[in-house]
């Protein structure tokens, strides 16, 4: 069952107490949906509860770190015994980690695909089971970044390698969950108003030891957002919109546009012609 209305519906927002989570959220709520935010940090949480004011009975909160499976595991729990399961799934925690790629350690790849893919993928295992079981259908919509389609600098190499992940995922399993209802959509944002640039503020102390981008992440935190950026809401919008079509991208921007297509073309220029049927990847011994 696709979603063709957000009335009465419960919606968990990773990452929904700051920047597009908070606009998705905002949306949702207006078009009638339970929300409920799970962030990592309270002062977004407090911060984001008060932004809702009058709506608040709406809304609700609970603190997660999504890259904490026992934690994610229990909240999914929390989501079955308060509603009966969710409806719709945004996978939206994410963080822009960068750095120079030369000083990149393990803690700098562990924290980037740690939160931004796998953060998506523990939303996936714990959420899939109960939109089955519930039998009421749903929607997942991941956020990845439109440094997902293009070739990025080195110091974003982290960032794009998570973010891309979480494209090519959620490409490959959408056929498969529609046939249980569940629709999939991939959220490609270009610049938008947020806190990104709190990266810093986002690692948890075993990813922060040991980082080659302390320097880098704390030039980042003074970033300015610029005011032509996005509105977090106006992206809700979009995402609102796009689960009721069950569109697969939903794109912010269009100004990367000749740079998404110079890469699927260099990929493609270094394509052979080849005329041969495509392999059969489903043949097996003993069948
Ligand atoms: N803002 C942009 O320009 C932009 C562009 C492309 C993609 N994105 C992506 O959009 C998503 C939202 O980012 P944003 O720009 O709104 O930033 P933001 O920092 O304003 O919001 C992200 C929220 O996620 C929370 N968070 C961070 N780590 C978490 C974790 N481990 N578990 C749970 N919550 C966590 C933060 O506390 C914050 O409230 C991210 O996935 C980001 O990569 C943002």
């Amino acid at each position: 069952m696709a979603i063709d209305s957000f009335e009465g519906k419960v919606a968990f927002v990773t990452g929904g107490a700051s920047g597009i989570g908070l606009g998705i959220a905002t949306v949702l709520v207006g078009r009638g949906a339970k929300v409920v935010l799970a962030d990592l940090r309270h002062d977004h949480i407090e911060h984001a509860l008060r932004t809702f004011g009058g709506r608040s009975n709406a809304v609700s909160a609970l603190q997660l770190d999504v890259s904490d499976r026992a934690a994610y595991r229990e909240a999914a729990a929390r989501m079955q015994a308060e509603f009966g399961g969710i409806d719709i799934l945004v996978n939206n925690a994410g963080v822009g980690l960068e750095g120079p790629i030369l000083e990149a350690t393990y803690a700098d790849y562990d924290f980037g695909m740690g939160v931004n893919f796998g953060g998506v993928v523990n939303g996936f295992v714990e959420f899939v089971p109960q939109m089955r079981a519930h039998g009421r259908g749903g929607h997942i919509v991941s956020t990845a970044s439109l440094a997902a389609e293009v070739v990025m600098p080195e110091h974003l190499a982290i960032y794009a390698a998570s973010k891309a992940a979480v494209c090519h995922y959620c490409e490959a399993v959408k056929a498969r969950l529609g046939e249980e209802g569940i629709g999939v959509s991939i959220l490609l944002p270009g610049p938008v108003k947020s806190n990104i640039h709190e990266t810093q503020s986002n690692r948890p102390a075993h990813w922060l030891e040991g980082s080659g981008y302390k320097a880098s992440e704390a030039k980042l935190s003074r970033r300015i957002v610029g005011d032509n950026w996005m509105e977090p809401k106006a992206v809700g919008e979009l995402v609102a919109d796009g689960i009721l079509a069950n569109r697969t991208y939903i794109v912010t921007h269009g100004f990367y546009k000749d740079a998404m297509r110079a890469r699927a073309e260099a990929v493609l220029a270094a394509t052979p012609d080849t005329q041969e049927a495509a392999p059969d990847f489903g043949r097996f011994r003993d069948e």
